[in-house]
């Protein structure tokens, strides 16, 4: 399938598969020709698709971020940033349904690009609750273990993991942080992410308080570098950023920082 195929989010145009279909029975009119010209492009929905469809969709989308400016300027600040923390694995949530989404699509070929550049890299593992069984099918043929059950994103890490969760929900973030809230395994968290300082000062505290509590003392531990701006439609990367939590940092504060998160209980 060539680039000129592929259309807009959803659907694929499939001429070849039905170029040669008969439209009607015998007895051809020159109007019922007309229409078969006119038919010569039929859509599919992506609720369709198989994996036949999304490979050369993953394809395309694969060489149109990797000959992107975007993406070069992006390797020089993984290889500055994210590279040396070696992250022993990778987390994948939020991404979405690649069979649905074209934002999901790209992210999840930059997932498998990280893979490739983070040699220390031994598994990678993928969530999200919108996730059909052709995106569990997609993951899996790529050698991806599809987690099972909704962690709400609060998984204890004893060794350096990436967090890849574009434009997650800043509970989700808050979440991550919370099941690794202290001095020896918050350093083994490395998120790609919202920018925290998204939220921190330029929301409501109280808000804060009760959606994402972790996020609050959590900006002034991170280490945050920016991803470059624009690619596409500037809605599939927009605002990420890669965000460590450096060792001098994270053990420099009092011991009481773990026990003072701001949490608010949600009134019944
Ligand atoms: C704002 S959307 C972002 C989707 C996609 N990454 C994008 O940029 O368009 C947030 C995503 O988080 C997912 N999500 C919600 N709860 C989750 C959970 N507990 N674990 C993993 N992902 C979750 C949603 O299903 C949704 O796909």
């Amino acid at each position: 399938m060539t680039s000129k195929q592929l259309e807009d989010d959803g659907f694929v145009t499939v001429e070849k598969r039905f170029k040669y279909m008969s439209i009607g029975g015998a007895g051809n009119n020159s109007k019922r020709s007309k229409n078969k010209k006119k038919n010569r492009y039929v859509f599919k929905d992506s609720i369709d698709y198989t994996l036949n469809d999304l490979e050369p969709i993953l394809a395309q989308r694969r060489e149109a971020l990797g000959d992107s400016q975007f993406y070069k300027d992006l390797l020089d600040i993984l290889e500055q940033q994210l590279i040396p923390t070696q992250p022993q694995e990778l987390i994948c949530y939020g991404i979405g349904s690649m069979q649905h989404s074209k934002n999901a699509q790209y992210q999840f070929i930059l997932a498998l690009l990280l893979r490739d550049m983070l040699k220390s890299v031994e598994k990678v593992s993928i969530y999200d609750p919108v996730m059909t069984e052709l995106d569990k099918e997609l993951s899996k043929s790529y050698n991806i273990d599809v987690i099972e059950t909704n962690e709400d994103g609060k998984r204890k890490v004893s060794r350096p993991t990436l967090f890849y969760m574009p434009h997650c929900g800043r509970g989700l973030y808050s979440n991550t942080l919370s099941a690794n809230w202290d001095k020896e395994s918050l350093p083994n968290v490395i998120m790609i992410a919202n920018r925290f300082d998204m939220y921190v000062g330029t929301q409501l505290e109280r808000d804060l308080r009760r959606e994402c509590p972790y996020l609050i003392p959590a900006v002034e531990l991170v280490d945050c570098t920016s991803f470059p701006k624009e690619f596409d439609d500037n809605k599939v990367f927009n605002d990420l950023s890669v965000i460590t939590f450096p060792k001098t940092s994270v053990e420099n504060v009092k011991d009481s920082y773990w026990d003072d998160v701001p949490v608010e209980k949600v009134e019944e």
